[in-house]
């Protein structure tokens, strides 16, 4: 079984080359399930409903996200409505949304999509180490396949939580960053993993932002208003071959297309 997972969509750059290549790369690579981290769709931090049902109707099948969720205070509400979009899980209990979602591929075997965030140079939430050692093996038993998508800063900790889910997940997959990493493998138990996919947006930026008004915050210290670039639209994905039998990955490879 083909799955494909998208990196962070940033703002209508990332969206609109998302629909407009999506169809192409599903079709061609025979993918079954489709995951898109959306936590930069809107405007480039966070997503709104009206953002989120595009996204789905563009052929996503499970939205992740990360620390921006937060960003649109109109996804407070969405998450009742719309249990697609996944918001990290180790958030301290209380909050808004789900982590986890169950879903069909294609074939109709069970997919399930698992939402983390690390804590290096990141909100200060909770163990994501422990939440996952905790509430993973219970998806175990309710689908085939499993993907993490590991929303973290540091490679040192997404490699070190990719060796803890060796063998007990199908995929983790690195996002947040927006630069894509030449890692991609399999673990000896079986794991897919990448520690980050690189973002879908324009290249002609600073990680989808506008180049100046990156370089002026850098250069003067001082706040400075941040807009989604528009140049050099790519979308960065991978496409994880999972074996349904007992859930492992066959490979794990990149696909850049712009
Ligand atoms: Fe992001
Ligand atoms: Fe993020």
């Amino acid at each position: 079984m083909k799955i494909l997972f998208v990196g962070d969509v940033v703002g209508r750059a990332g969206r609109k080359i998302l629909e407009e290549r999506l169809p192409e790369i599903q079709q061609e690579h025979e993918i079954e399930f489709t995951i898109a981290n959306v936590e930069n769709a809107a405007g480039g931090f966070g997503v709104t409903p009206s953002v989120g049902e595009k996204i789905l109707g563009y052929g996503v099948d499970v939205m992740t996200s990360g620390n921006h969720i937060w960003d649109k205070k109109e996804v407070f509400g969405y998450f009742d409505q719309q249990p697609r979009l996944l918001r990290p899980g180790n958030y301290p209990p209380g909050g808004p949304g789900q982590y986890q979602f169950v879903g069909e591929a294609r074939s109709g075997v069970l997919v399930a999509v698992v939402n983390l965030q690390g804590r290096v140079f990141m909100p200060i939430i909770d163990c994501p180490f422990q939440f996952a050692e905790r509430e993973i093996p219970k998806l175990a038993k309710q689908a085939s396949a499993i993907v993490v998508d590991f929303h973290a800063e540091a490679t040192s900790e997404k490699v070190a939580f990719g060796w803890f889910m060796n063998g007990k997940v199908s995929a983790v997959i690195g996002t947040h960053t927006h630069i894509p990493t030449a890692d991609a493998r399999v673990l000896p138990e079986g794991t897919a993993y990448i520690s980050d996919v690189g973002m879908t947006g324009s290249y002609e930026s600073v990680i989808g932002m506008e180049v100046d008004s990156s370089l002026s915050r850098f250069l003067t210290g001082l706040p400075s208003h941040f807009k989604p670039a528009t140049e050099e639209p790519c979308l960065s994905s991978v496409i994880l071959d999972i074996d349904e039998s007992d859930g492992s990955a066959r490979s794990i490879r990149r696909l850049s297309v712009s």
